[in-house]
């Protein structure tokens, strides 16, 4: 027995989120200035978010009394507009992390598993282990979720559900839209299938999934994006679903009322609206994670081709090669906790970021033991 009486062992069982630490908290324990120090740990836009998002969200704080619209009528609108659906295939949430444990919630309990590939998002498992059901890790190939030993485990009679994320955090790998067909056409027809579109918007258009063709070959399918990453709204926590209604509608009933704010709900229609700051967003991080890539290379640094706003470096011991960037102002995100202990994973920055990011690997390098270095 602990101190608390005894704890449900399953809720034991899951790994507690590493969040990228906050700048006031690394600037407090190393006795830095805030201003000087860089945050290139949780895959934020560099660039902030659309001007127009900010205006509506100073706006929408005159309304702060009030409670938000739980049926987030316009926001579903709008993004149905722009995904191409009606917008009873729409279901908004606080940040596509609550969508993943919603449906976590609706298809899974002790008697259940899910199906996830290695080195997938660790809120899976977390989602997956909170209802007492066992994640079923499928070996990654060549860095890429093996879909057909992916299947394979979902002949499993306790599989009722599949996370898979084009592209992934943390490898940044992508699935080719035949491949993800195929998989979605061939998967048991009783197993929800939760793909994670989370960095979609820095795929350019035609990798980008074609999910109406995803939908035709199946029904059990939820698509889940946010406007935490290219949108620049992550402090505001929203993301959503897209899926049949009758689907969404099993979701909702478990939604913590007015889980989305009205100033989030605000900021991301309007952001739906400014597709030149997605353009510019997408277009900068292109140029600057080829320039980082390269300069990894440079290094001697073997880095994974990532599609997404973050590059994943084997930099050796990176706990160690974290805590010592930290310490000199630069956090970036250690992933021990994914089963890479060599690896970093370093967001991408804005150009002067990403080069005081390499200046301070390059002290930390010289620094280091030679065991700590790759
Ligand atoms: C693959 C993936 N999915 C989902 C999320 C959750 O994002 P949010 O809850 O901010 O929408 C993240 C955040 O890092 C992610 O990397």
């Amino acid at each position: 027995m602990s101190d608390f009486g005894f704890p449900l062992p399953h809720v034991v069982s899951i790994p507690p989120y590493p969040p990228g630490r906050p700048i006031d908290a690394v600037a407090r324990e190393f006795g830095l200035d805030p201003a000087a120090v860089v945050k290139l740990a949780s895959n934020e836009n560099p660039l902030g978010c659309s001007p127009k998002a900010a205006e509506a969200l100073r706006v929408a704080v005159a309304e702060t009394h009030l409670y938000p619209d739980f049926d987030c009528h316009a926001l579903r609108h709008a993004i149905a507009a722009h995904v191409g659906v009606a917008a009873d295939h729409v279901l908004p949430g606080a940040g596509s992390s609550e969508i993943i444990l919603l449906a976590a919630r609706a298809w899974l309990d002790a008697a259940r598993a899910a199906v996830i590939p290695q080195y997938a998002f660790q809120s899976y498992e977390g989602a997956i282990r909170s209802v007492g059901a066992e994640p079923i890790v499928v070996p990654v190939r060549d860095w890429k979720p093996d879909l057909d030993a992916m299947l394979a485990a979902a002949t499993d009679k306790r599989v009722h559900l599949v996370y898979l994320a084009t592209p992934n955090n943390p490898t940044g790998t992508i699935i080719p839209r035949d491949e993800l067909e195929r998989f979605a056409e061939a998967l048991p027809a009783h197993v929800l299938l939760v793909l994670d579109e989370a960095y979609r918007e820095f795929l350019p258009d035609d990798e980008q999934v074609d999910i109406a063709r995803l939908f035709a070959r199946r029904r059990n399918l939820l698509v889940m994006r946010t406007f935490s990453k290219v949108y620049g709204l992550a402090a505001l926590r929203v993301g959503y679903g897209i899926g049949d209604p009758e689907l969404l509608a099993l979701l909702r009933r478990l939604q913590l009322p007015f889980s989305v704010s009205a100033p989030a709900q605000a900021a991301a229609v309007a952001a739906l609206g400014d597709t030149a700051f997605v353009d510019t967003a997408r277009r900068e991080n292109e140029t600057e994670r080829t320039r980082m890539a390269a300069a990894f290379d440079a290094m001697g640094i073997e880095t994974i081709a990532s599609a997404g706003n973050f590059v994943l470096a084997r930099t050796g011991d990176g706990a160690a090669n974290a805590r010592a960037l930290m310490q000199k102002g630069v956090i970036v995100r250690p992933v021990a906790n994914y089963g890479l202990p060599d690896w970093l994973r370093v967001s991408v920055g804005l150009p002067h970021e990403n080069d005081l990011f390499f200046e301070k690997l390059r002290e930390v390098r010289s620094e280091m033991p030679k065991a700590a270095v790759a």
